[in-house]
């Protein structure tokens, strides 16, 4: 198999597997800083590159992007409290900090107000709710361009099944509509869907030419989203993003000439950022045959890592020995977790069909690593059958960091409280 996709996994970003998993145990997400560095380097063709940290929002992993001289975007208030402890500052130009949702709820709202963050509108609501209580602001809107895609029908995030974004036939509306609150509207974004593909993304150029000649000489930045996406299988090319730019550029070039001035290109990515640059290792706890079926059974499920079971996604897995070299043969293997649900299965695609995976052959003790688990594992991680969410390790230059520890016993239920008649 390919050296992105291994069967036996010996290190991770230079550090050994077993070392990881004895020195912070299982489950156990890593980080490889030098992925992250990479998929940024990729994009900076790009005037600003717009993290979309709900892939990931560890502190440790916004300052790395920071540093790297990416820019966040933020959709709730959780995460705009994220992006300011990892050093964003709260205003600058181009935003640091954008809040990009369809609504707000009432905290967010006054953090906003309160912070002086960037709002990027995906309702008439939004307009008018902001607008009351920050007249004079400049503001950008997400536009649905009628259509939308994804990887699953879950992540396609545009056409009139979606609530996300200002349906693009209200565009002239939105803007009277700002305009009457004292808004400005000095930019407009799409994003059409999560782990989309080229085509689908190029439409999104037509689409924003359209609506950046009809929002006229107001509009100074423009942002195509998010959704790149990220090959997951053996065989799965890589998107060309030096030809997505091109096609982003060209838009934004006949666009400056239409409008006399300069455009801010943005892009949005969260999955292409990180997803490769995590790792998701995990020890087998059974190894058990059921009939004509065999099963690896590991400490982590899915509320470790949400995404086969909501959308029968596909990760590679590889397997780290704990005491032998030698790989040994392939045996189709069902993996699972230790939930006491049936569909705590890690190979299924999507309606819950249960796949088998070639997987070396291995024993209790070793460790099953899941791999391209960067993007939506820990933030989509949950405390389902009271599991601790896993801790996360961030390694840079060959060193790990420990960046989350382990959730404690007492963290699980920190907040519950027994009234005094039930004690
Ligand atoms: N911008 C906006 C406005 C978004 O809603 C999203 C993702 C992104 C950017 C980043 O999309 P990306 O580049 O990561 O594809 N949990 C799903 C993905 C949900 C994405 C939600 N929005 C998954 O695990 O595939």
């Amino acid at each position: 198999m390919s050296e992105a996709f291994p069967s036996v996994r010996t290190e991770i970003g230079g550090v050994k597997v077993a070392e990881l998993a004895e020195r912070f145990g299982t489950p156990l997400y890593v980080y490889d800083a030098a992925v992250i560095r990479q998929r940024i380097a990729e994009l900076r063709q790009f005037d600003v590159i717009r993290y979309a940290q709900k892939a990931c929002s560890n502190l440790a992993v916004l300052a790395l992007v920071r540093k790297e001289g990416a820019v966040v975007d933020a959709v709730s208030a959780g995460e705009i409290c994220r992006a300011l402890a990892a050093g964003f500052p709260p205003t600058a130009d181009p935003p640091p900090i954008v809040y990009c949702a369809d609504i707000f709820d009432r905290t967010s709202l006054q953090l906003i107000i309160d912070k002086g963050i960037h709002v990027n509108c995906g309702s008439m609501d939004m307009i008018g709710q902001y607008g009351r209580l920050a007249p004079g602001r400049e503001i950008t809107l997400r536009i649905n361009p009628g259509f939308g895609h994804g990887h699953s029908q879950k992540t396609n995030t545009g056409g009139h099944h979606s609530k996300h974004g200002i349906w693009y036939e209200d565009l002239p509306e939105a803007i009277t509509l700002a305009e009457r609150w004292g808004l400005s509207v000095t930019g407009l974004h799409m994003h059409i869907g999560s782990g989309s593909d080229f085509d689908h993304l190029a439409q999104v150029c037509s689409a924003m030419e359209q609506a950046v000649r009809q929002a006229g000489g107001r509009i100074r930045s423009i942002s195509g989203g998010g959704g790149l996406p990220v090959p997951y299988r053996p065989g799965e090319a890589r998107i060309d993003v030096h030809r997505y730019f091109q096609l982003w550029d060209g838009t934004r070039r006949r666009l400056e000439q239409a409008l006399g001035h300069p455009l801010r290109l943005e892009i949005e990515p969260g999955r292409y950022l990180v997803a490769e640059s995590g790792f998701l290792i995990t020890e087998i706890r059974a190894v058990k045959r059921q009939g004509p079926n065999s099963f690896y059974l590991v400490d982590a499920g899915f509320n470790c890592l949400a995404r086969p079971i909501l959308y029968g996604a596909y990760h590679h897995m590889s397997i780290a020995y704990r005491h032998r070299t030698e790989e040994e043969s392939l045996q189709e293997v069902i993996v699972g977790g230790p939930l006491c649900e049936s569909g705590d299965i890690f190979t299924q695609r999507e309606g819950g069909f249960v796949d088998k995976r070639p997987l070396p052959a291995a024993r209790v003790g070793d460790w099953l690593v899941i791999e391209c688990a960067g993007a939506y594992g820990f933030t989509m991680a949950s405390n389902y059958n009271s599991h601790p969410l896993p801790a996360e390790v961030l390694v840079m230059d060959g060193v790990p960091y420990l960046v989350r520890r382990r959730q404690a016993w007492e963290e699980l239920f920190a907040g519950e409280e027994i009234p005094q008649v039930l004690r």
